[in-house]
């Protein structure tokens, strides 16, 4: 049910993180994955090990792209279209935050760079792949939203407001697309130890408190993302469309 072979992934901000073993994960299931973000040079280095990895087999490939500008989300799925010839699954997992504090003192540029990167990038990127899932009758969304995106925080508000607007936007896509076999689902995850993350876990203070009311009493490593992002994108989760699931170690339970 978790086979993914002959599938073709695009994976955005897949060069670390939870991208990364997104990414990893896929292509030890067998599918095409291709490494996405904006430095060529770490793509084709992720690329490399996975096809390493895989025997020599040319699983994965890299194309390096800015979530942020159009035309270059669209030489991404041009780019895999003419070297795979498909786009069965894609994972929007890039994104932005770029204030830290009250919403009040949010200028007009850092609210709408994180809107444009993670929502409105997210919207652009799902219509320039659906045509083709229409046309093949077969489609998986998986858009790596947050816990942030369910409650509200004092810090990263707007952040929370990008990632609320992409739970949307997969129940959207859900009712437009499911009459094409099409699914479209996303992950919330709390706390992950990433470089994204890593002025919250690197504070001692912070983490033991956060660890504190986490009921599994840890925090998330990319590999408890991988996995349920494998389940959306297979078979597994054939049934499930619109969804948001939280994987956050129980915290905001
Ligand atoms: N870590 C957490 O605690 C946490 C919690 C909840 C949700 N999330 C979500 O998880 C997702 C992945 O985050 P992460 O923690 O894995 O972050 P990460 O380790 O910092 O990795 C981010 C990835 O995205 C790429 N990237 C950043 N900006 C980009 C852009 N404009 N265009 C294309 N690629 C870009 C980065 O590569 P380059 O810099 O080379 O472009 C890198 O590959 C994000 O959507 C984030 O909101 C994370």
């Amino acid at each position: 049910m978790f086979d993914l072979t002959g599938k073709t992934a695009i994976i955005t901000g897949a060069t670390r993180g939870i991208g990364r073993a997104i990414a990893e994960q896929m292509a030890l299931r067998g599918a095409q994955v291709v490494i996405s973000s904006r430095k060529a040079d770490a793509c084709q280095a992720v690329a490399d090990q996975i096809n390493q990895s895989a025997g020599g087999k040319q699983l994965a490939l890299a194309l390096p792209c800015n979530i942020g500008l159009k035309d270059q989300l669209k030489t991404l799925v041009d780019e895999t279209l003419r070297h795979f010839g498909k786009i069965d699954i894609l994972v929007c997992n890039a994104a932005a935050n770029v204030h830290h504090g009250p919403s009040a003192t949010i200028g007009d540029e850092a609210f709408a760079k994180i809107i444009d990167t993670n929502l409105k990038s997210t919207h652009w990127l799902c219509h320039m792949v659906l045509p083709g899932m229409v046309q093949r009758r077969d489609g998986a969304i998986v858009v790596i939203s947050s816990i942030a995106g369910l409650r509200g925080s004092k810090d990263i508000g707007t952040y929370g407001i990008s990632k609320a607007g992409e739970i949307a936007l997969v129940r959207n896509i859900a009712v437009e697309f499911g009459q094409y076999n099409i699914r479209a689902n996303a992950i919330a995850p709390g706390l992950i130890k990433t470089d994204f993350a890593r002025a919250l876990w690197e504070n001692p203070a912070y983490l033991n408190e956060r660890i504190n009311a986490t009921p599994l009493r840890r925090i998330g490593e990319p590999l408890d993302i991988a996995g349920v992002a494998l389940f959306l994108a297979s078979k597994a989760s054939a049934f499930m469309t619109g969804q948001v699931l939280v994987v956050d170690g129980g915290v905001t339970v």
